[in-house]
């Protein structure tokens, strides 16, 4: 995300001294709602963490289990929730199988799966079957067969399962989501989105920090360069798809009337990880030999039913400042991220771009307006506050999440159908109906209630 360390930063800084959330704060109407729910989180980095860390903010949730392979990941979260005076959680993690014995807990009421990307899809299914509220970390799969498990075991379960998607929370995509609700854009032609970020000081480590020091990846490196990149030498595809289509997802209706067609994707050549081994490593580093098969600028156009265009981008390889590059046009305007600007007909002044702070203003989601004093320090900028508030409160409800398992599967496999697209020069690749035609009598959700 834009900032890891400012995340981390913000994180801690929450501190423990703080009161914890409580739910009459939280205005949780308590009927048909389990007051408190048990919740595991399979995979303490980085990642599962952040979420330990926000969710003993909360005074509805205990924190029941925890599994990571890695001891030293799971002393420093038994230490995070000791010093939060929560109670000793059950340990899991012996080895990569382990987590089945934690979702043989009984008492267990969800689970949060912040593992590496292979892990993702074994470890939903699996949280499914056992009859968990399931909430999987962003992307949910990589394969199509990966996608239809995730689809297929809740529809044999009736379990649930959340892409934990922070960014549909983002304080600006929620106040845009709510100018396309009240048709300020007017009807909805074209978007883009993506992941523009670069992340080589989150590819390669010197296995001591989690962030650059050196150029080693895999069994040499430490977090996400230890699995990550991985994906760079052995896939030309965009392998991060959600945090851009996520939020253009849920604007566009996608899968509530509307569904993702047809992709056509393309790669550019692929320098920018080698350069930087070199830059850092040096021209005889082992890694230097590396071929990095993942083009540093991937864009694919994807067809809705609707007849929209979404242009996504990939852009990970390269020096590179932060954006999710969103834009947002229809009829009546067009919303830009980069630039901070929009111009509506009929408002703005004729034929130029104002910026867009006052229309983020005036439309400021209920959500943020009600919660946005809790969300501030919980990371990345609050959004990680909402996105896991929505996973809890679901959860106890044991309803659909408000981003379920057919938006998992529909904006994961951008990652299959983009590398095969790629592999075959552009050739249009055709998006599975996952909902096997329920998109279109699916309605919208309410997206714009202020409770979760
Ligand atoms: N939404 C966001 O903003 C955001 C930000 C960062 C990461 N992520 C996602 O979160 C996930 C985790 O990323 P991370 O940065 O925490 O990576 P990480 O490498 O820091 O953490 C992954 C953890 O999973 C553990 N693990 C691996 N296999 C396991 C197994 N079989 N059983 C138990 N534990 C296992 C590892 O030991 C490690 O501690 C990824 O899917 C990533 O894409 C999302």
């Amino acid at each position: 995300m834009s900032s890891r360390r400012e995340f981390l930063k913000n994180t801690s800084a929450i501190g423990f001294g703080l009161v914890t959330i409580p739910n009459i704060a939280l205005g949780v109407p308590i009927a048909n709602t389990k007051e408190k729910i048990n919740m595991g989180i399979i995979g303490v980095g980085l990642r599962g963490t952040a979420h330990l860390k926000n969710l003993l903010l909360r005074d509805d949730v205990n924190i029941t289990a925890i599994c990571d392979i890695d001891n030293e990941r799971l002393k420093i979260a038994e230490k995070i929730i000791s010093e939060a005076g929560a109670v000793r959680p059950k340990l899991f993690g012996k080895d990569e199988f382990e987590y089945k014995k934690l979702l043989e807990l009984k008492e267990l009421d969800a689970v949060i799966i912040a593992t590496p990307w292979s892990w993702h899809v074994p470890m939903s299914v699996d949280a499914m079957r056992a009859g968990k509220y399931a909430g999987v970390e962003v992307s949910a799969a990589t394969t199509l067969e990966g996608c239809w498990d995730l689809v297929n075991t809740h529809e044999e379960t009736g379990s649930h399962l959340m892409i934990l998607e922070n960014v549909n929370y983002r304080r600006d995509v929620l106040a845009v989501l709510n100018m396309v609700k009240q048709n300020v854009f007017g009807e909805l032609v074209h978007f883009r989105c993506g992941y523009q970020h670069d992340l080589c000081e989150v590819k390669f480590n010197d296995g001591q920090q989690p962030y650059g020091g050196g150029v080693e990846f895999g069994e040499k490196a430490i977090s996400e360069a230890r699995w990550r990149t991985e994906y760079s030498v052995e896939h030309n595809a965009d392998v991060y798809p959600t945090h851009g289509l996520g939020p253009v997802a849920v604007m566009a209706d996608i899968n509530r009337g509307n569904r993702f067609v047809s992709v056509s994707s393309f790669a550019s050549k692929a320098i920018g990880l080698h350069n930087h081994v070199v830059k850092l490593g040096g021209e005889d580093h082992p890694n230097a030999k590396v071929i990095f098969k993942q083009g540093d600028v991937i864009t694919s156009t994807i067809k809705t039913a609707r007849d929209e265009t979404i242009i996504v981008t990939h852009d990970c390889n390269l020096p590179r400042p932060y954006s999710l590059g969103f834009r947002v046009q229809g009829a009546n305007g067009i919303w830009e991220v980069d630039g901070n600007r929009i111009y509506i007909e009929g408002d703005s002044p004729p034929h130029q771009w104002e910026e867009a702070n006052r229309w983020l203003q005036d439309y400021d989601h209920p959500l943020w307006k009600r919660f946005g004093e809790f969300a501030s320090g919980s990371g990345h900028g609050g959004m990680d506050f909402f996105v896991l508030h929505a996973f809890v409160e679901s959860a106890k409800r044991n309803i659909s999440p408000p981003l379920d398992v057919y938006d998992a599967a529909a904006w994961s496999a951008l990652t299959p159908l983009s590398g095969k697209s790629i592999a075959e020069g552009g050739v249009p690749q055709q998006f599975p109906d996952f909902t096997r035609g329920k998109w279109e009598n699916r309605k919208p959700l309410n997206w714009m209630k202020g409770d979760f």
